[in-house]
């Protein structure tokens, strides 16, 4: 897991070198976010050394050499990737600062734009620990799901002896751990998501077609996993042999003009769309009424193009998340790109095809995701996966379109 670490200015911020280097060892990648006053108390180097990434110091870009801070978004790109935040130790400021929303330094505004678990191993003095203020700042932050890993009881910096002392890191560790485990997400109820899949089929004769050799797999897969995560899902499919995932609206359709009506007559209410389908790009363009005899020497039919169902989309979007596909077989970001802008897309999923083990037919795919704030390769996977990594950037996506600070 790609994981976070903030760490706030306390004695104990010497712990979360430890709690660095646990998360490491056991296999996560860690960005560490340090705020002035951490810097007060441990130097930016030493996590460098331990994580082998440039710590974040600071909200905006110096432009030196030594800014570790891309743009001055840097905070929801830092959002986007990690899977996980960690603050160790989180002082009564920063527990303060969360509770109530306020964006003074990169973690606190990082923390705005983060949607994934949040993990908070605080430590304080004993009464700044016990203060109503701090009881009823923690109250707000469980509500929200974040895991408090609560302050052992001992002799504290200040002489004090009492609760506040920061928990162990192997104890923030598990912690993380635990929260890293995959849950069921429910992001999406409330949204009725439609998704096209499997291919069309366009008749050359009564009895023949034209046609691609989509299974229908990733589209289900991607209507499988929105039903898990709460939405109301309309599939729309075109001929496969695959069982519908359980609570889902499933139309099936031959051609795409089929597809094509079928999802204009469902799009009331959508709120999400994904186009999926392998749609034929030409269709017959007068089919007879009998069989083409096999006694005919050689024959030619002319072929006319069908309607771009997504681009029609793209013209009538309104309010709605229009994710597309790109099946390419070269210049795969490149026609991504092309498709995200041409067909007026939110997201674009590029799928390299052509190859045995991903895209058409197999089990697992390998796609790049592109948007208009950039591009993100995800690994091999079998399609289920994928299609909640899709899912995940689609709720990044809105998080976006709604945050101030975006524009
Ligand atoms: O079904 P599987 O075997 O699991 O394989 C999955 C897949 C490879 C089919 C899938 O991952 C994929 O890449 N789907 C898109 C296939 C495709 O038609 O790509 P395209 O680049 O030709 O089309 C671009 C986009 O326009 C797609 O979203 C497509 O649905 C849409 N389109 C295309 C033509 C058309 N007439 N109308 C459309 O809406």
């Amino acid at each position: 897991m790609r994981i976070a670490l903030g760490v706030s200015g306390g004695i104990a911020a010497y712990k979360a070198a430890e709690l660095a280097r646990l998360l490491i060892q056991r296999g996560h990648e860690v960005q560490a976010i340090l705020t002035d006053a951490a810097q007060q108390f441990i130097t930016p180097l030493t996590f460098a050394t331990l994580t082998g990434r440039k710590p974040i110091t600071s909200l905006f870009s110096d432009g030196s050499a030594e800014s570790t801070l891309a743009s001055s978004v840097e905070h929801i790109g830092v959002a986007q990737e990690n899977d996980l935040l960690v603050v160790a130790p989180a002082t009564a400021n920063v527990l303060a600062q969360f509770a109530h929303g306020f964006a003074g330094d990169f973690l606190s505004t990082m923390y705005l734009a983060f949607t994934g678990p949040v993990v908070l191993a605080p430590a304080m003095n004993a009464n700044m620990w016990g203060h109503p203020a701090t009881r009823s700042n923690l109250e707000v932050l469980r509500g929200r799901g974040h895991v408090i890993v609560s302050p052992g009881d001992g002799f504290l910096a200040c002489g004090v002896i009492g609760p506040g002392r920061l928990a162990e890191p192997v104890e923030i560790a598990d912690a993380v751990d635990r929260a890293c485990k995959p849950q069921v997400v429910h992001d999406l109820v409330g949204e009725t998501v439609l998704i096209t899949a499997g291919p069309t089929q366009e008749p050359i004769d009564p009895v023949r077609f034209l046609s691609n050799r989509s299974s229908g797999k990733m589209g289900f897969a991607l209507a499988e996993a929105a039903a898990a995560r709460g939405a109301h899902v309309i599939l729309i499919s075109g001929p496969v042999d695959l069982h519908t995932p359980s609570g889902v609206e499933r139309v099936d359709v031959k051609t795409a003009e089929e597809m094509r009506n079928a999802v204009f007559a469902h799009l009331d209410g959508v709120s999400i769309v994904i186009k999926c389908a392998a749609v034929a790009d030409f269709r017959v363009a007068s089919v007879p009424q009998h069989k083409i005899k096999k006694t005919m020497a050689r024959f030619s039919v002319e072929l006319d193009p069908t309607p771009d169902i997504l681009a029609e989309l793209g013209r009538k979007k309104g309010d709605r998340l229009l994710i597309g596909f790109a099946a390419e077989t070269e210049n795969l970001v490149q026609e991504a790109k092309r498709k995200l802008e041409a067909k007026n897309c939110d997201m674009i999923v590029g799928n390299l095809v052509g190859q045995s083990d991903t895209g058409f037919e197999s089990d697992d795919n390998q796609v790049i995701l592109v948007t208009r704030s950039g591009t993100t390769e995800l690994p091999r996977a079998p399609k289920r996966v994928i299609a909640d990594q899709i899912f995940n950037e689609s709720m990044k996506l809105r998080l976006l379109a709604t945050a101030p600070y975006a524009h």
